[in-house]
């Protein structure tokens, strides 16, 4: 694991659906992708359904959507979505054996933590993939981690029930803690500050693990979201603003970010 880049090899690829499941509120779609380089925790796609895209329903969607890699090893990509638009619910539609197009690994991946620091991972909702891959990245490396996931409710907690371990918060208090997993975070933090934190999820959720890391001078990777056309540096429709001024796009500098380097997280 290294913050170098996987680089994506030019043009988009043709992958194969392997497995689609549902578990509570999400989707986990498995993909072989036999010609691309293995993704590294913290990297994501564009993809777009090999058929039926771009046609129908006000013709929408047209663009491909980003989605963070889950895990990649072997020709074989992981997935997880929530349908939230056309482009995500055509995606959870796919069955075995369709085809999906696939532009990846693009972005920059979490670097691993230094200074003997013990990694604190920190996910909100949908944000939860990227830090899954990485917990199991760190695990083969013989580093701990502490898991921390947040969710709406009992539906969107089912899918922590396949990571042993992880401490939980639900906005309704149906499961773990009852309130926000910056909660979580900040507990641990007040039990030991010599750690790094990663987090990923909802804008308002980074910006408060943003301020949690600069409060504490706590090294934080945030891995942000934004809105993509292309996903590799061209359309400059992904940007954020930095602390000393200027932006970067979250495609080519992201989308992992330290929090030190970022502004507020715009709301989306
Ligand atoms: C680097 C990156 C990694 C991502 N990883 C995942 C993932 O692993 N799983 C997953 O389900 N989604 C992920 N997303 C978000 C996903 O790409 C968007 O939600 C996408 O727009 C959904 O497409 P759609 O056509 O279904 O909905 P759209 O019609 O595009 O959007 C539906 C709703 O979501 C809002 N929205 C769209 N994009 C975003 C965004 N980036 N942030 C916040 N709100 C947004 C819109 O305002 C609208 O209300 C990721 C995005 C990025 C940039
Ligand atoms: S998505 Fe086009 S520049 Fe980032």
């Amino acid at each position: 694991m290294s913050a170098d880049r996987t680089l994506a090899p030019f043009g988009r690829r043709r992958a194969v659906v392997v497995s689609e499941r549902r578990v509570g509120a999400y989707s986990i779609l498995e993909l072989a992708d036999r010609d691309g380089p293995a993704p590294q925790p913290g990297q994501f796609y564009m993809l777009a359904a090999g058929a039926g895209w771009g046609a129908g329903e006000d013709e929408r969607p047209f663009l491909p959507r980003a989605f963070s890699a889950m895990g990649g090893a072997g020709g074989t990509l992981w997935f997880m979505l929530e349908t939230v638009g056309p482009g995500t619910r055509r995606l959870a539609t796919l069955r075995k054996g369709e085809a999906v197009w696939a532009l990846g690994p693009l972005g920059r991946p979490f670097a691993r933590p230094e200074d003997g620091r013990r990694a604190l991972l920190c996910g909100g909702g949908i944000g939860l993939p990227p830090l899954v891959f990485l917990s199991g990245a760190l695990r083969d490396a013989g580093l701990d981690a502490v898991l921390q996931l947040g969710f709406r409710d009992a539906a969107h907690a089912q899918v922590a029930a396949g990571f042993a371990g992880a401490q939980l918060a639900t906005d309704d208090g149906s499961v773990g803690h009852h309130g926000l997993v910056t909660d979580l975070l900040a507990a641990e933090l007040d039990a030991d500050p010599h750690a790094v934190v990663y987090a990923c999820g909802p804008p308002g959720m980074l910006e408060a693990v943003r301020r949690l890391c600069v409060a504490r001078d706590v090294p934080g990777r945030l891995a942000l979201e934004a809105g993509m056309a292309c996903g590799y540096g061209a359309c400059f429709g992904c940007v954020v603003p930095l602390a000393g001024g200027g932006y970067a796009r979250v495609c080519v500098d992201g989308p992992v970010m330290e929090a030190a380097a970022l502004a507020e997280i715009p709301a989306a």
